[in-house]
């Protein structure tokens, strides 16, 4: 049986006031129950330089953190950048790695998306591995393909066993923000096919949905069988809507 996970990315959203309230409001609904006896994993992915205010808030509530991105270097002279390692004395245990609006707007390929994630789990980090097709190439039927040339990038370097011990969310490009979900059954026919191509190891790997995930939605996206959770954006900004589509996975 997995464990399924629900994890809402801030993307570059809020401050230091409207981070803490949303942390402090998902702990108060979250802490009725003790944390061996939930079904489900909560994360959240605050924008970095909330990370150790959102960790703080949410301590002790079984409720985990992540960060949206890391980069590929262990140390050096990257203005701008943050490693890996900084990332876990931040406290975070989960790092989005490949997220369509990285490939997309900042330009990162599947090979700096593989470094990345190798990068990630040499510090210790659960990387979120993102892939997803556009528009385009869904209706030029080459969902599959783009999908599993993306996971295979990250195979080709580090190793399907480092894969499956990571997470894979399926987040079609199209919608994402748009307020356009996959189908249930569009949803689980990716996943399927990403369950078949990491095989074996990858039984227990988990799978998730991104794209427009509401509490509408949620239970029967959810219900698929090789779904194992969901990505959230937009709807992860606010608490009850997000605690509503956690509730849906257990
Ligand atoms: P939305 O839920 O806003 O469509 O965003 C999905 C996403 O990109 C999560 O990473």
């Amino acid at each position: 049986m997995i464990k399924p996970l629900v994890a809402g990315n801030w993307k570059m959203h809020g401050n230091t006031e409207t981070a803490s309230h949303l942390a402090a409001q998902l702990v108060a609904q979250w802490s009725d129950r003790p944390v061996a006896e939930r079904s489900v994993e909560m994360v959240l992915f605050p924008p970095s330089v909330h990370l150790s205010l959102v960790k703080g808030a949410v301590a002790g509530s079984g409720i985990a953190v992540g960060a949206q991105n890391l980069s590929q270097h262990g140390s050096g002279a990257y203005t701008g950048e943050i490693s890996g390692d900084m990332l876990v004395d931040q406290g975070c245990d989960y790092v989005l790695v490949g997220h369509s609006e990285r490939r997309d707007l900042f330009g990162e390929s599947s090979a700096t998306v593989a470094e990345k994630f190798k990068a990630a789990q040499s510090s210790g980090l659960i990387p979120i591995l993102c892939v997803g097709e556009t528009l385009r190439q869904r209706q030029q039927e080459q969902t599959v393909a783009v999908v599993t040339a993306q996971i295979k990038a990250v195979i080709d370097c580090v190793g399907m066993h480092n894969v499956c011990r990571a997470v894979v969310a399926y987040e079609p490009v199209w919608a994402i923000g748009t307020g356009e979900t996959a189908s249930p059954e569009q949803a689980q026919q990716v996943h399927r096919a990403i369950r078949n191509q990491l095989g074996e190891v990858g039984l227990s790997t988990r799978l998730l949905y991104g794209g427009s995930v509401k509490a509408s939605n949620a239970a029967e996206l959810f219900g698929q069988p090789d779904i194992n959770g969901g990505l959230v954006g937009g709807a992860s900004l606010e608490a009850i809507e997000f605690f509503n589509i956690v509730k849906r996975a257990e």
